[in-house]
C-alpha cells in the first residue's frame, strides 16, 4: 500500500433525510461512502439506493455486517449500488465465501469487520478465500462505556494485516487526533462517521481530517 489512506464518510443516522442532508458538502473530501449498519437497518437497501443514485462516481459500502445468507444479503447490497459489502468476522467460512462470489460475479470487495476476537490465523485464511479489506474497529458499545484508546496492539496489528496483503481500515470514533497517532501507519481506508456528520460544520471537518491525512502520509 502506498500514499495516504482514503477518508470514508460513515452514515449511521436513523433515518435517510438526516443521513443524506450533509453528504453534498462534504462529497469532495470524501472517497468512499458508508451506508453504516444502524442506516441499513433503518432505511434498507433504499438508502444504498439513493446514495449510488445522488453520487454514482463513489465507492459505497453497505456495511450489512453479513453472520448469515451471505449470497442473499451480498447480492441485495450489490444490486443496490454498493461495491463493498462487510462480514463479521466470527460468520463462517461457507458464508465468506459465499459472499466472495458474489462479489466476484459483481466486480465488488469484500470486508472483514474483524472485532473483539480474531487472530491472524483467521485473517490469514481469510485472506486466502478473497476478503481483501480489514476493518479495526474500536466498537461503540466500549466507547459508551468509555474506552476509545488505541492500544500499542492495535498499532502493530494494522502492520500485520496489511503485511498479510489486507486494505486496513481504521474505525470508531475517528478525530484528527486519532490520524496524528495513526499517521505513517499502512491504514488504506479511514472512516469517520460523528466527527464529521455531527460537527457544526462538516465541511470544515471534512477538510481538517483530509488536511490530518496529507500531514501524516506526505507524497
Ligand atoms: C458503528 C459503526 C460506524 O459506522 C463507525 O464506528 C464510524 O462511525 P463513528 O466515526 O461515528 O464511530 O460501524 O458501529
Amino acid at each position: 500500500m502506498s500514499g495516504r489512506p482514503r477518508l470514508q464518510v460513515a452514515l449511521d443516522s436513523l433515518d435517510l433525510p438526516a443521513a443524506l442532508r450533509p453528504l453534498p458538502e462534504v462529497a469532495d473530501y470524501v472517497d468512499v461512502i458508508e451506508v453504516g449498519t444502524v442506516l441499513c437497518l433503518s432505511e434498507g437497501m433504499h438508502a444504498v439506493r439513493a446514495v449510488r443514485a445522488l453520487f454514482p462516481g463513489k465507492d459505497v459500502l453497505a456495511d450489512v455486517r453479513i453472520a448469515e445468507a451471505g449470497s442473499v444479503i451480498a447480492k441485495l447490497a450489490f444490486d443496490a449500488g454498493a461495491n463493498l459489502v462487510s462480514v463479521i468476522g466470527c460468520a463462517a467460512m461457507a458464508t465468506f465465501e459465499a459472499v466472495v462470489a458474489e462479489a466476484r460475479r459483481a466486480g465488488g470487495e469484500v470486508q472483514v469487520e474483524l472485532g473483539a476476537d480474531w487472530s491472524l490465523d483467521r485473517a490469514a485464511q481469510l485472506w486466502e478465500a478473497g476478503v481483501t479489506h480489514a476493518i479495526l474497529h474500536r466498537s461503540r458499545d466500549a466507547e459508551a462505556l468509555g474506552t476509545l484508546e488505541w492500544a500499542p496492539g492495535d498499532l502493530e496489528s494494522i502492520k500485520l494485516l496489511a503485511d498479510i496483503g489486507f486494505q486496513v481500515t481504521v474505525t470508531g470514533g475517528i478525530s484528527v487526533a486519532d490520524i496524528d497517532i495513526l499517521a505513517g501507519y499502512p491504514v488504506a481506508i479511514v472512516i469517520a462517521g460523528r466527527s464529521i456528520v455531527a460537527a457544526a460544520d462538516p465541511r470544515r471537518a471534512a477538510a481538517d481530517l483530509v488536511a490530518a491525512l496529507d500531514r501524516g502520509w506526505p507524497v
